[in-house]
């Protein structure tokens, strides 16, 4: 095993310590492997959050597509494994859009549910991350949405809701209804509920800047992973779902962008992958992040919204002199 130590920040004599494999002192372990050998050589219920985007079989570089039963079948010993490393405090997030064949659409969160359901998991919610952009399809609507389940292992697991509250809209809403609170905030201080829709950017060119002829370049996150995690989505995950010096693992790690929001809140964070160009990637990222250089986009910073100048906003003009001439 291969284990350096790393200064965290150029403020601070902290450091990290860095691990190829599961190590029970280590602070951040990318595993560059199969998930399945990987997760064979770790500790039962040691993962206090694993929160995971699994590859869904639909031809991106990184898989070869199959049929869908054969795909879960592959992916069954992974998540029997990842159920054994789940604290029994411990939470899962399974991430995943649709498998779609021949046109027909097949949401991969119905078959993961009843294979973790069957393997004892709890379902807490079912959470939307929708977003604004994407495929435009013309034999169906466009789907601009994706699901993660939560699940806890069981019924005694964190969650530390006031961590991850959102302003609310109407903090000063007071209580109408007669007795001893009438008149007063019937708001919580800290803020709402973020409830299980959430909008986090999900590619790069919803950023702001739409007219920039490059947009692909234009998410401060973006790198050479065709479909990484926004650092938010899983920022808020971690906040909630964990305390601070527990694990957090993702087993199908790519770029690393759920061990960066771990290590990010002061979390421990186990990656693996079997492709060695993202782990590489994954591990240059959290230098990154140790040198304060990490592009990022905040969590809770707004969802932008076009104002209606920018040249993509505006009917192209000839579509206006093509309603001119009808
Ligand atoms: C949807 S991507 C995850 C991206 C990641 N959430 C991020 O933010 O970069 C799925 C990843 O799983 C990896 N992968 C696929 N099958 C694997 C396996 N059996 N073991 C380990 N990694 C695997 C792929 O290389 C790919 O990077």
């Amino acid at each position: 095993m291969k284990i350096e130590k790393r200064p965290y920040s150029l403020f601070s004599d902290e450091e990290k310590i860095i691990a190829d494999e599961y190590n029970e002192s280590a602070d951040i372990v990318f595993a560059l492997g199969d998930a399945r050998e990987t997760l064979a050589k770790c500790p039962s219920g040691f993962a206090s959050l694993i929160i995971t985007s699994p590859p869904y079989n639909v031809g991106k570089e990184y898989e070869t597509q199959t049929r869908l039963e054969h795909y879960l079948e592959l992916l069954d010993p992974i998540l029997k494994e990842l159920v054994r490393v789940l604290s029994p405090h411990g939470s899962l997030c399974w991430q995943v859009g649709n498998y779609v064949d021949a046109s027909e659409v097949y949401p991969l969160d119905i078959y993961f549910y009843s294979l973790f359901k069957k393997m004892g998991l709890h379902l807490r919610n079912r959470i939307i991350w929708t977003f604004e952009h994407g495929l435009h399809c013309s034999l169906r609507f466009s789907g601009r949405y994706e699901t993660m389940l939560w699940f806890t292992k069981t019924d005694e697991y964190t969650f530390n809701l006031d961590s991850v509250r959102v302003p609310s809209k109407y903090p000063g809403k007071t209580n109408f209804r007669p007795g001893p609170q009438y008149g007063l905030p019937s708001g919580n201080p800290l803020g709402k509920n973020p409830s299980d829709v959430w909008r986090f950017m999900a590619k790069e060119w919803e950023t702001g800047l739409w007219n920039i002829p490059n947009v692909k370049a234009n998410h401060p996150e973006k790198t050479i992973h065709p479909c990484q995690f926004p650092i938010e989505l899983v920022e808020r995950c971690v906040l909630a779902l964990t305390a601070e010096g527990e694990w957090v693992l993702d087993p199908f790690s790519g770029v690393g962008s759920a061990l960066l929001a771990a290590v990010r809140h002061n979390r421990r964070a186990m990656g693996c992958d079997r492709e060695p160009k993202y782990i590489e990637e994954a591990k240059r990222r959290m230098e990154m992040l140790f040198s304060g250089e990490l592009p990022y986009r905040p969590l809770g910073k707004p969802v932008y919204q076009p104002t209606g100048r920018e040249k993509v906003s505006q009917i192209p003009q000839q579509w206006l002199i093509g309603e001119k001439g009808a």
